[in-house]
């Protein structure tokens, strides 16, 4: 089904001010969402904190189960924490490693992830070994399959990696880990809010997801899913009296449900925004997202495929919403700042973000332009003529 775009850009006011090709940065938040998540700030201001968390009891827990509705789970295994990383961290520190298991993890790995791997890696002894990548960049699953053996105690992958187009093949990498009884984390941050996520068609145990992008949330919202059949086995690398109850001077007993990973203090408006969001997402439908994304994103490529001085840097066999592209005279610094001064908003993938990916590619820095669907042909287009225009 085609998606209405000029409703979708109607109710997306901040469209008025620029061509925004952020969308894996931060997206803009539709006019409901963000109306939304003004109204509950004000009743806070009016009313006070706690007054206004009882009084929107109904939009909080909505949250969850407007989660739960997005990857086809349950509201008893979603948490709200405040960010992708956290959601990730909880669920990753909470996995038991001890001297040699080993973490396999995807070639294009997020940098914080890669991060927590070495970290873990130092406090336990256990190893990361990264799963290569076959010749188009996508996660090869038979060296994945190739390296499963006792020692594998997690796999741990980013379904869309924060510097390109690659979208990795998370359900053929669920179906390895539940084929292998291995536990599997992934993370969702760049997918969720741009196509489907199914966690059952993934088989993946956990996922980690944020408000900001692709779901068009607040900032400083993010999701994690835990399997049912997980959450009572993990102990959760922090609790508090929200994760958990003191009973006595000795004895405290934990949450039976996903809350368990979360705090209690947190950013209860943007709470019941991010959850409004979801809902939104969800009346577009996924499906008819994804498609609207792919469509502008192809077309963004095969424009700037076409110029001279740009190399498109995408891998993969499938691709998304992000573009990432370098100009053989300008850094993507440059391009970024340009870019903001005509009008377009871009950023650049750098540094720590996609270390090992870049470096075996021979690459420091790309612009990344991140189309979503309320964007048009016509941006696009007039995109590519400005990178067209760029002196080289
Ligand atoms: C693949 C990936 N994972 C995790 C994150 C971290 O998300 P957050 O900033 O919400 O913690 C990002 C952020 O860009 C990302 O691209």
């Amino acid at each position: 089904m085609a998606l209405d775009v000029d409703r979708a850009r109607a109710e997306t006011r901040g469209l008025e001010n620029q061509v925004h090709l952020n969308n894996a940065g931060a997206a803009l938040m539709p006019a409901p969402v963000a109306d939304r998540l003004r109204a509950f700030l004000t009743a806070e201001e009016r009313f006070g904190g706690y007054e206004t968390a009882a009084a929107e009891q109904a939009a909080l827990e909505n949250f969850y189960t407007a989660g739960a509705r997005l990857l086809n789970a349950r509201p008893d295994e979603i948490a709200f924490v405040e960010n992708a990383t956290r959601a990730w961290d909880m669920a990753f520190y909470a996995l038991p490693l001890g001297p040699g298991d080993r973490v396999l993890t995807s070639h294009a790995e997020y940098g914080s992830n890669m991060i927590a791997y070495l970290h873990r890696a130092r406090q336990t002894g256990a190893e990361v070994a990264v799963i290569p990548a076959d010749d188009t960049g996508t996660l090869d699953l038979d060296a994945l399959t190739g390296m499963i053996d006792d020692r594998v105690k997690l796999i741990s992958i980013s379904h869309v990696p924060t510097g390109g187009g690659l979208v990795n093949p998370a359900a053929e990498v669920g179906a390895i880990a539940r084929a292998h009884g291995i536990p599997y984390l992934l993370d969702a941050c760049q997918s969720a809010g741009q196509m489907p996520l199914d966690v059952a068609a993934i088989g993946c145990d956990f996922l980690s997801a944020t408000g900001r992008k692709y779901l068009r949330g607040p900032r400083g919202t993010g999701l994690l899913y835990v399997a049912r059949r997980w959450i009572e086995r993990l102990d959760p690398p922090l609790l508090d009296q929200h994760a958990a109850e003191l009973i006595s001077a000795t004895e405290y007993v934990v949450r039976d449900d996903a809350r368990r990973f979360e705090n209690w203090e947190c950013f209860f408006a943007g709470k019941a925004a991010l959850g409004l969001a979801i809902d939104y997402a969800m009346d577009w439908d996924l499906s008819a997202i994804w498609q609207r994304v792919r469509h502008l994103a192809d077309r963004l490529r095969a424009g700037l495929a076409d110029l001279p001085h740009v190399t498109v840097t995408d891998r993969g066999r499938e691709h998304c919403g992000l573009v990432t592209f370098t100009h053989s005279r300008q850094s993507a610094d440059a391009i970024k700042a340009a870019a903001a001064q005509a009008g377009f908003n871009v950023s650049v993938s750098s540094g720590s973000g996609s270390l090992i990916d870049f470096r075996a590619r021979g690459l420091s820095a790309v612009t990344r332009a991140s189309v979503h669907y309320y964007n048009t042909d016509d941006e696009v287009d007039r995109f590519t003529a400005f990178i067209g225009r760029i002196p080289s």
